[in-house]
């Protein structure tokens, strides 16, 4: 099995875990068969406890597979080869509080083989990339969770891997934190990186993810584009503006002499997150 096309495989990839003190079995990933393109921004979906986590930390070798394999970049999972080319930022990313965030990345900068002119280009180039730089001297304990999940983000950039697995990266960060957040995954896109994302908040997945797999109780139970997934089929909607009562009953008469079934007349509305964004950044 070596596929160069795919960011990632994985072929009937099971993790059972066992409990320590009743010595119960759990079935945390069920069989799961996963393919990834390069380029791609791939969502994992589903809800707390559906096998999100397990999985990411499956691809990153952090824990074996109780059954099944998954390579990234054709090599094994958790092969020193293979996790060169990851980033990987956590579902609670952990830094020290006192640490500004420009110290952390020289911190993790050097952990990753950065040293002296390069690390400091390097710092201030992610910095900018996750617009932290007028922020970038102060403590981290006064960072907001959005902000720190930036830094987490530059931090799993350091090395400029190839793809990034990133653990519920908007979880908990406030609607204009969360826009920064999927704003960033799309510009890593456009360098050329795959990333994996798993969310459990499923209408921040729309605007990012190219493809999407939702996982119950560590069964694959939907796999597709969003487009796939979300069309109603059969369906058309048209939208007009300077629509008077009489058109819309002649129009209405009309589409229904024309043999189509009129489903719905509706007013148009946005989403209430864009409609919040627009009105913070007033
Ligand atoms: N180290 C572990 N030991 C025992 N059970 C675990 C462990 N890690 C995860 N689980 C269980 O596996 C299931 C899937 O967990 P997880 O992958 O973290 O879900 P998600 O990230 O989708 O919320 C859950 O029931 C969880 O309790
Ligand atoms: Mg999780």
């Amino acid at each position: 099995m070596n596929e160069p096309d795919f960011a990632v495989s994985a072929a009937n990839l099971t993790k059972t875990f066992t409990l320590e003190w009743t010595r119960k079995r759990l079935l945390a990933l069920d069989g799961l068969d996963l393919r990834v393109r390069r380029g791609e921004v791939f969502g994992l979906l589903g809800p707390n406890g559906s096998g999100k986590s397990t999985t990411l930390k499956l691809l990153l070798g952090l824990i074996r597979p109780t059954t099944g394999q998954a390579r990234v970049f054709g090599q094994e999972a958790g092969s020193l080869a293979s996790r060169r080319r990851l980033g990987f930022l956590p579902e609670n990313p952990y830094f020290p509080g006192f640490l500004s965030g420009r110290e952390v990345l020289n911190y993790y900068g050097k952990l990753v083989d950065l040293h002296g002119q390069r690390l400091r280009a390097r710092v201030e180039e992610l910095l900018e990339l996750v617009s932290l730089q007028p922020a970038a001297g102060r403590a981290l304990k006064t960072y907001s969770k959005g902000m720190l999940q930036r830094v987490g983000l530059a931090q799993a950039l350091l090395h400029d891997p190839d793809l990034l697995l990133l653990d519920e990266p908007t979880a908990g960060v406030d609607p204009v934190g969360s826009r920064q957040i999927r704003d960033l995954i799309l510009a890593l896109k456009k360098r050329g990186k795959t990333i994996i994302f798993s969310s459990h908040l499923l209408e921040q997945v729309q605007e990012v993810a190219d493809r999407v797999i939702i996982l119950h109780r560590g069964k694959k139970i939907q796999e597709g584009t969003l487009d796939e997934l979300l069309s109603v089929q059969g369906q058309r909607q048209v939208t007009v503006s300077g629509l008077t009562p009489e058109l819309q009953e002649q129009l209405v008469a009309w589409l229904q002499n024309a043999g189509a079934e009129l489903i719905a007349v509706t007013q148009p509305k946005q989403q209430l997150e864009d409609y919040f964004i627009r009105a913070v950044s007033k």
